[in-house]
């Protein structure tokens, strides 16, 4: 999709501003990159292993040549989300900015991957509406049970103390993909494993 001022995930509150296409354009960038751009969009529940994934297809396609970038939740709350919590209307916004960013990203030519909670199916919705046909939702898939058994930074416990509110499947919802393009069910999968499936699915739209 060309990247241009029709979809837009906000209302806007920028006036006088006029919209110039460019000289260089995705096409010719992507020519010289030698790939195609796409949105890998990582969601599921903390501890699932988006991120572990993300960071292996990331690093298999950096081996072969592909130009990839990384958005993490976690690190990306350090910085452009930083003013955002875990409300409902904040991880909205959460969202709508990363899809907003990855937008960027793909008419860069760049295989983004977006590795967030994203737990409401509405703001996945908006992110594919604003990426169109570049937009590839992988659903990272471990029941909770196993996502707080493995529970890596010891929030789970936390949450269940009663320590962290709005958390996602223990006080906050997560609402799964009905129709992901690719599921990972990660019980049964190695971290590998999952990575290889989405490397070929990567490799086929190139
Ligand atoms: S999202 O819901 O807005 O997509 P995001 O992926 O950016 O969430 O951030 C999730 C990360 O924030 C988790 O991996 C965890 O480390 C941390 N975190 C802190 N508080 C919460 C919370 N209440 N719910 C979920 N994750 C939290």
């Amino acid at each position: 999709m060309m990247y241009s001022p029709k979809q837009s995930s906000a209302t806007s509150a920028s006036t006088n501003v006029t919209w110039h296409d460019h000289a260089v354009t995705r096409a010719q960038r992507e020519k010289l990159l030698g790939q195609r751009g796409l949105v890998l969009w990582f969601t599921g529940l903390s501890g699932s292993g988006k991120t572990a994934i993300a960071d292996a297809v990331a690093e298999r396609l950096h081996k072969k040549g592909k130009l990839t970038y990384l958005l993490d939740g976690d690190n990306v709350r350090h910085g452009l989300c930083k003013d955002l919590g875990f409300t409902p209307q904040d991880r909205s916004e959460n969202i709508r900015r990363v899809a907003e960013v990855a937008r960027l990203f793909v008419d860069a030519g760049v295989i983004t991957l977006v590795s967030f909670i994203s737990p409401y199916s509405a703001d996945r919705r908006l992110a594919r509406r604003l990426l169109g046909s570049d937009f590839v939702e992988v659903f990272v898939d471990a029941p909770l049970s196993v996502c707080e058994a493995r529970d890596p930074k010891g929030l789970y416990a936390r949450a269940r103390a009663g320590e962290i509110k709005n958390f996602t499947g223990i006080s906050a919802p997560y609402e799964a993909p009905v129709h992901p393009e690719i599921h990972l069910n990660t019980e049964e999968l190695s971290i590998e494993e999952s990575a290889t499936k989405v490397v070929a699915f990567v490799l086929a739209r190139q």
